[in-house]
């Protein structure tokens, strides 16, 4: 059993902290936001993720899992420090490393104040948990060497986190591999230990590279999803089915099937925000990534693509009442940060047109941020008169729509199903005029 600390309760501090709980390990987790804290205490989760209030109430109530203000009480009582603060994007899309040299400052002051004694005696590792662009475990490294010249027994590692909103705990217990950036052995057979209830393949390397591999598999998810929406406007225009391209593409192991699905483009937290970051790391040192700023021009051009239906389907926007179903950037999250319902909810409304949205989840998130769609109960009071319905979220349970009903109650029985999730037959076949994406 280890003593771990985690920095940020987070997403990614959450999971990780619970998980390692689960796996008998002793975690205590740290976020300067007060509020959040007391609600933890009081097994209050700040999000939704499947799985994930379960195994926080297990770990709390077997005394496996804390929380914390202090990073001083944390430091003082971990073997590894995590550190899973936010790395937003900054306006020129950097990303902003103030929290994680925040706390880094805060570790190292903590250290200090440690005895001398027990300095000594305590092996630490610190470890880059969420995503930050290469060449930050220097900067942490440098920090740490000058705000706490004598610390012995301290090092520094990178550990990035490739966990799925949504699917967040399943993506720890089975990853697909773990990697881990340390350029120093005891903290690698920390690691070994560590992981060693998982069985996932381990990758050690230096911790440029493991800072790397990060922000490469992101962009490279991104670059795949791009590629398929650009190649379902050519579907389109030559009346072809990307569906059925994407499963003929995706058949050559060289290439693989998962992200290859064309939709209304890709939202979250994570890859509008580390693209960002690592096209402007690639100008720092002087390399000029243009093949990621078109992945990103594509993704924005997708969200549009709804629109444009939109437009096509109805003529004038003005006046017309559409149904929107799913607000959540994915399935299984309330999250709702860069989903591509936020573009076109404010540009349909610019246009005049009335909102009815449904979301299993997300819903209270978007009417802090947009007062204006009418937030219904169900999907069938989001279709309720409406001239077309927009289906944005491929949430499962829309699976179990009765379409003969929603066809009664719109005024036109028109659907844009900007996720390719239904079956364009059957709703054809039920007098729907249907369009996808791409096919
Ligand atoms: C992503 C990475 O997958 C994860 O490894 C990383 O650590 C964090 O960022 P996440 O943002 O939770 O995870 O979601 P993901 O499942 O990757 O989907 C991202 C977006 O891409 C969603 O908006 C999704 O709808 C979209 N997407 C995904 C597609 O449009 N098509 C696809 O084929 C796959």
């Amino acid at each position: 059993m280890k003593q771990i600390g985690v920095i940020g309760a987070g997403h990614v501090g959450l999971v990780t902290g619970a998980c390692f709980a689960h796996l008998g390990h002793s975690v205590i987790i740290a976020d300067n936001d007060r509020r959040k804290i007391e609600e933890l205490k009081k097994l209050q989760l700040p999000f939704f993720e499947p799985g994930l209030e379960p195994l926080v109430k297990k770990a709390v109530s077997a005394h496996r899992l804390s929380f914390t203000t202090s990073i001083s009480q944390l430091t003082a009582e971990s073997e590894i420090i995590f550190i899973a603060v936010g790395t937003p994007s900054t306006s020129t899309g950097r990303a902003d490393l103030s929290s994680v040299e925040q706390v880094t400052v805060e570790i190292a002051s903590a250290l200090r104040s440690l005895e001398q004694k027990e300095r000594k005696k305590q092996y630490r590792v610190i470890v880059e948990k969420s995503t930050v662009p290469v060449l930050t475990g220097e900067w942490v490294q440098r920090t740490l060497a000058l705000l706490a010249p004598e610390k012995e027994n301290v090092d520094i590692a990178a550990n990035p986190e490739f966990l799925r909103e949504g699917n967040a705990i399943e993506d720890f217990f089975k990853p697909d591999r773990i990697v881990i950036g340390t350029e120093n052995m005891r903290a690698e057979k920390i690691f070994r230990e560590l992981y060693a209830p998982l069985s996932a393949p381990m990758i050690f390397t230096d911790i440029k590279s493991a800072e790397l591999i990060k922000h490469a598999s992101n962009s490279f998810l991104a670059l795949k999803i791009s590629y398929i929406n650009a190649v379902s406007q050519i579907c389109e225009r030559v009346g072809a089915d990307v569906t059925k391209v994407a499963k003929g593409m995706g058949l050559d192991h060289r290439i693989g099937g998962a992200f290859l699905e064309a939709g209304a483009g890709y939202g979250g937290s994570c890859f509008s925000k580390d693209i960002k970051a690592f096209i402007a790391l690639a100008e720092e040192v002087h390399y000029p990534f243009t093949l990621l700023k078109e992945v990103e021009a594509i993704n924005r051009r997708q969200q549009e693509t709804i629109l444009h239906k939109a437009r096509e389907m109805l003529w004038n926007l003005k006046g017309k009442r559409i149904g929107i179903l799913g607000l959540s950037f994915k399935p299984n999250t309330d999250d709702i940060r860069e989903s591509p319902a936020i573009f076109l909810l404010q540009s349909l409304h610019q246009e005049g047109a009335a909102l009815q949205c449904y979301d299993p989840k997300a819903m209270n998130n978007m009417k802090r941020l947009l007062s204006f769609p009418k937030y219904c109960k169900d999907p069938y009071t989001a279709a309720r008169n409406a001239h077309l319905l927009i289906l944005l979220t491929e949430w499962q349970e829309f699976k179990k729509i009765d379409f003969v009903e929603i066809k009664k109650s719109m005024k036109t029985p028109r659907i844009i199903d900007g996720r390719n999730f239904f079956n364009p037959c059957d709703l054809r076949n039920l007098g729907f005029i249907y369009k996808g994406i791409g096919r």
